[in-house]
């Protein structure tokens, strides 16, 4: 009863805290939070404290003064920093909550990269806990993923989601409500920016930061060059290698398709692995179905077109690649009340 009570007034929430992106999905009410992972801290007198959070946060990467570094406390899909990470998961919790006139503790579900340790397991339940949730479930990144495209997860029948996040990417088939095989990669969109600033840094003598490569992985990037497209090109600024000052050069897409061709091709074998992996009865599934890519990565222009080529199997993204996990999350949330939900696991 008084778990009834506590439900009507609480705020259940589903959490995908990812390498890159948090996103919150609140019950009936969609996406309330979709904010960079980032934290800003101030050493002063030896003490620390959080200066800002969020896309606030991300505004000062690469531009912060000796006393402030701006952290992102989720590398490569694990948790790098446990305090930091844990101050961040509270203050996204207490930033809904504030919103709202009554709160009490919330039940959450929280999103987990496939072959998280038990220790990086917990962690992530004691930060939700801490941050005040009365219940906590975890529930497997790929599988979240799979629910929030639409993936006839729960038949007798073989489906495939290539989840390209920040750090990781994660292959899943499942079949069944359940993954049959799975598989990480540390290779992710953040890879992608470092390969391109490697390359600017080699071919144009330019050195610049994460955030410079990462805009032009966005606004020009591709999987492969195409002869459409490959003198679509961007003006960026950095500072020369040869006399230190600051210079303007021209990157086409032609180089950034050059720059990316290690990650991509590690995503597209990742996927061919996966595939060979695969018991026959549900890669005869796979073939009629196709492979669907979600997470942010797979918006890199013409990824489907290489992964379909590597493997000789349909390739379709699914509707919101950066929302999936986090919907498929919040779907998740429902079946908690269910008794007998095969998909989650409560640590
Ligand atoms: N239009 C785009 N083209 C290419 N990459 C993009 C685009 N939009 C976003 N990305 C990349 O997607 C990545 C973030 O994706 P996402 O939010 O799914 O990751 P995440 O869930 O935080 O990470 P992980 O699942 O590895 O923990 C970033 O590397 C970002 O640069
Ligand atoms: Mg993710």
């Amino acid at each position: 009863m008084l778990d009834r009570l506590l439900g009507v007034f609480s705020t259940d929430m589903a959490i995908d805290l990812g390498t890159a992106n948090t996103l919150v999905y609140v019950e009936g009410k969609g996406i309330v939070l979709n904010e960079p992972s980032v934290v800003a801290i101030a050493t002063v007198n030896n003490k620390t404290e959080v200066v800002a959070v969020g896309s606030e946060a991300k505004q000062m990467l690469g531009k912060t003064p000796g006393h402030i570094r701006a952290i992102r406390p989720l590398r490569d899909g694990v948790i790098a920093d446990f305090e930091v990470a844990e101050e961040m998961i509270k203050y996204f919790i207490k930033k809904i909550h504030n919103n709202r006139l009554f709160s009490a503790s919330p039940r959450i579900v929280i999103c987990v990269p496939y072959g998280a340790t038990a220790v990086e397991r917990r962690a992530i339940q004691e930060s939700a806990e801490e941050a005040g949730a009365r219940e906590v479930y975890l529930i497997e990144e790929p599988m979240a993923a799979a629910i929030g495209a639409g993936l006839p997860i729960t038949e007798p029948q073989g489906s495939i989601i290539v989840d390209i996040g920040g750090g990781t990417t994660e292959v899943a088939v499942i079949s069944l409500g359940g993954i049959v095989y799975a598989s990480s990669i540390r290779v992710g969109g953040d890879r992608m920016d470092e390969e391109i600033a490697t390359y600017i840094r080699k071919n144009f003598n330019l050195l610049i930061g994460e955030a410079t490569a990462e805009r032009i992985k966005k606004e020009i990037g591709s999987a492969i060059t195409l002869p459409e497209s490959k003198d679509m090109r961007i003006t960026i600024k950095g500072r020369s290698l040869i006399d230190g000052n600051p210079r303007d050069i021209e990157v086409t897409q032609d180089n950034v398709a050059e720059a990316l061709m290690d990650p991509v091709s590690a995503i597209s074998e990742g996927v061919k692995d996966a595939l060979e992996q695969t018991p026959p009865e549900l890669v005869a599934d796979i073939m009629d179905a196709g492979i669907t890519l979600s997470g942010g990565g797979a918006l890199l222009a013409n990824l489907e077109t290489v992964i379909s080529r590597v493997t000789g199997v349909v390739v379709k993204l699914a509707k919101q690649p950066l929302n999936c996990v986090v919907e498929g999350t919040g779907r998740a949330l429902a079946e908690t009340k269910k008794p007998g939900s095969i998909l989650l696991k409560n640590y």
